[in-house]
């Protein structure tokens, strides 16, 4: 792999994306790991990413010199690239002249990475520290104003480096220096792809499980079931899914789960039919709270009831079911620590705790994977495009869209809604722009309207379209005035329980995302 060194800031993973958006397999490494941990695993290339430190803040994250001798090709990104000229002998001082955000530099010799660059071309920058001489038998490829080495390289021994930040899109020539870097600088091919991943994955699936039984809980959304498509590719029936239907879910996605998903790859699918489980649970409680425990508590009873039944069938055939799958990410992977194993997941992304006479080893096929990946993976797999696009939903689905008593014809209502909404905005060509847009209903707010000859006494449902990098934060949609008007229009007229259709304009934060 090419290892990304996360000195701390928010770039890591950025990075490793963009690598792999090269089509180039990369890892993220933490900043502790010794040259040695570094080489035991075989880089191909290494990519010291930014951090917030100055080097020579008292302990700065401290780069080996070790490193550069080991014939690894080196590329140096901003923190990286400081501290790559400061081990190898250059000069690094602070100017007092931070350079932050767009910034011209002057490409005075293209080198490796800046092949084929402008005279100048407009980077992103984040320092206040600057390289001012480079080391001996480096070449300066690039100035700037608060910079007077901007980049250098030796390409002798194949050591690289940027005081920019190509991996952010406001360094709009930054995916060619990368690439650069990685193919002529690294020489490496370009042959990471999906279907390779697919191969690589299928293998380790089938040496982990070997014949023992499998189950998988499907959500309907894309890692569920990008998961079980890679398991059921691996194993075939061997693999059990389990899909809870709580009755929470909008308008044709239990429809998705239940007969697109099943035809397009195969599985073996045990559908729970919960809706009335929940509803009753849920009966007389407002508090969000309270309605997300209660969900996420009869979520864990119905799988566990599931399994359970699973196992004791497998039993009688005198199979075992060993192993539980789950949908987690190489981000998760990263944020908790990078380690290995089950005590890594994320509360949400872990099925609960389950009783001690289920106790089941992780299968976690998407562990090495970004989203983009999953669904290029999935699209691959033919799972269909309604799942591998799905916005994110959250688990207690429309239970907590509902602000009030969730009842069954508070459910229908703003399913009604709530189609119509992601009818237009898929009409309008705005699915995959927009990050997600919950529907809310108020149904204990109540307005006066006026429609055809009478007065109406209705219900507002709220549209919260958002943008959003990660749901960490986010901004309100600018959607088009009339694709607005038209989901307005068609739901006061198509809905009789409603008559206003009103816009949340709050970024998060300070509002969430869902309104519970
Ligand atoms: P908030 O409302 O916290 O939402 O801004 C951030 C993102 O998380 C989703 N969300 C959930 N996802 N289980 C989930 O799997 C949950 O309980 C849950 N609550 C919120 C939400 O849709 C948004 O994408």
């Amino acid at each position: 792999p090419v290892l990304v060194v996360d000195f701390g800031a928010q770039y890591a993973q950025l990075i490793a994306r963009r690598v792999r958006e090269a089509s180039v397999y990369s890892e993220i490494v933490p900043h502790t790991a010794t040259v040695a941990d570094m080489l035991a695993k075989d880089p191909a290339a290494i990519i010291l990413s930014g951090g917030p430190s100055s080097v020579y803040a008292e302990g700065a994250p401290f780069v080996d010199p070790a490193l550069f001798e080991a014939g690894v090709p080196v590329l140096g990104i901003c923190y990286g690239f400081q501290a790559m000229a400061k081990a190898l002998g250059g000069t690094v001082a602070q100017t007092g002249n931070r350079e932050y955000g767009g910034t011209p530099v002057d490409v005075v010799a293209g080198g490796t990475v800046l092949a084929g660059s402008p005279e100048q071309q407009t980077v992103w920058m984040s320092h206040g520290d600057s390289v001012h001489e480079a080391p001996q038998g480096f070449d300066v490829l690039a100035t700037s104003a608060g910079s007077p080495v901007a980049a250098f390289e030796n390409r002798e021994r194949r050591l690289f480096g940027v005081q920019w930040h190509p991996e952010v899109k406001h360094s709009p020539l930054g995916q060619r220096t990368l690439e650069h870097f990685l193919y002529e600088g690294a020489g490496l091919a370009a042959d990471w792809n999906p279907g390779n991943v697919i191969a690589d994955q299928v293998a380790r699936i089938r040496a982990q499980v070997g014949d023992a039984r499998v189950i998988c809980g499907l959500s309907g959304g894309v890692d569920s079931s990008v998961a079980a498509a890679l398991v059921q590719k691996a194993v075939g029936d061997q693999l059990t899914c389990v899909f809870v239907d709580h009755g929470l879910l909008r308008t044709g996605e239990a429809e998705q789960v239940e007969q697109d998903f099943v035809a397009s790859t195969g599985v073996n699918l045990v559908v729970v039919d919960a809706r009335e489980q929940f509803l009753t649970a849920l009966a007389g409680h407002t508090d969000p709270e309270t309605k997300r425990k209660i969900i996420g508590r009869e979520f864990i009873r119905v799988f566990e009831d599931a399994a359970r039944g699973i196992v004791e069938a497998a039993g009688e055939h005198g199979e075992e079911v060993k192993f539980l799958v789950q949908g987690t990410l190489y981000p998760d992977v990263v944020e908790s620590g990078g380690g290995e194993g089950a005590a890594n997941i994320k509360s949400h992304h872990n099925v609960g705790g389950l009783p001690d006479d289920l106790q089941f080893e992780l299968v976690e096929p998407l562990r090495a994977l970004f989203k983009d990946e999953v669904r290029a993976v999935g699209l691959e797999l033919g799972v269909p495009e309604a799942i591998v696009w799905r916005q994110p939903f959250p688990g207690p689905g429309l239970g907590i869209r509902i602000i009030g008593e969730v009842t069954q014809e508070r459910l229908d209502v703003l399913r009604a809604a709530d189609v119509i909404a992601r009818e237009e905005l898929t009409r309008a060509g705005l699915d995959r722009e927009i990050w997600q847009c919950p529907v809310v209903l108020l149904a204990d707010v109540r307005s006066v309207g006026v429609q055809g000859d009478g007065r109406t006494y209705g219900h507002p449902v709220v549209l919260r379209p958002v943008s959003s990098e990660d749901a960490m934060t986010a901004d309100w949609t600018r959607l088009p005035y009339d694709v607005l008007a038209t989901i307005s229009t068609r739901i006061t007229n198509e809905v009789p329980e409603v008559n206003r259709v009103v816009l949340d304009v709050t970024s998060k934060p300070p509002g969430t995302i869902e309104w519970e």
